[in-house]
């Protein structure tokens, strides 16, 4: 992996999720109290537009990944598990984040269940991943 895709794939990956979890943190712990219960956090606005941002640069390095970095372990007995894991976690992240524009009612409660729960345990699948297991030979 080039070592400009790999710093995208770092920064880009721990803002979206970072922004995510800072969401669920605001609409939980900080909301605000009116007349008919509990409400948005006034902060909430301002980090979905941020998470919204990041989540474009997210698809369209999910598309690098695909091309380059996918394309070129397809083959390999390596990391295939938590590979395949976190791509097909990262795309049900996609249709459940878009889904969240485009639906309503029961399907857009189940889509954010869907994207908080799994938006959450993403870090875990990243981790497993990335975490260093010896040089790469190819794309370096
Ligand atoms: C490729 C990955 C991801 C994409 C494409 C994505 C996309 C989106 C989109 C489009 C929305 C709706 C934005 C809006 O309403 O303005 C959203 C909402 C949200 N995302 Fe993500 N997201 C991704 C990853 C994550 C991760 C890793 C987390 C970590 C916790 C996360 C947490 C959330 C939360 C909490 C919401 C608000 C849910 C709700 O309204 O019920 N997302 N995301
Ligand atoms: C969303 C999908 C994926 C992302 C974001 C991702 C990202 C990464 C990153 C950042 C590394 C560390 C690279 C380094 O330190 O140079 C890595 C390593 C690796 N990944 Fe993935 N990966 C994904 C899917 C896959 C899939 C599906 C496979 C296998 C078919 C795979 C195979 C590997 C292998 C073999 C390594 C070890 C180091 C190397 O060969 O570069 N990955 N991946």
């Amino acid at each position: 992996m080039s070592t400009a895709l790999r710093r995208a794939v770092f920064v880009i990956c721990t803002l979206l999720w970072l922004s995510g979890c800072l969401w669920l943190v605001a609409h939980f712990a900080f909301p605000t109290p009116t007349d008919f219960g509990p409400g948005p956090s006034p902060w909430q606005p301002a980090i979905m537009r941020v998470h919204g941002w990041l989540a474009v640069g997210g698809v369209f390095l999910l598309g690098w990944i695909a091309a380059e970095h996918i394309g070129d372990r397809w083959h390999r007995a390596r990391n295939r598990v938590s590979g395949f894991s976190l791509a097909s976690l990262a795309a049900v992240l996609v249709v459940s984040g878009y889904a969240l524009y485009y639906t309503n009612d029961r399907l857009h409660d189940l889509a954010g269940a869907v994207h908080e729960v799994l938006g959450g345990a993403a870090i875990a699948f990243a981790l497993i991943h990335w975490r260093r297991n010896g040089p790469s030979r190819v794309g370096r």
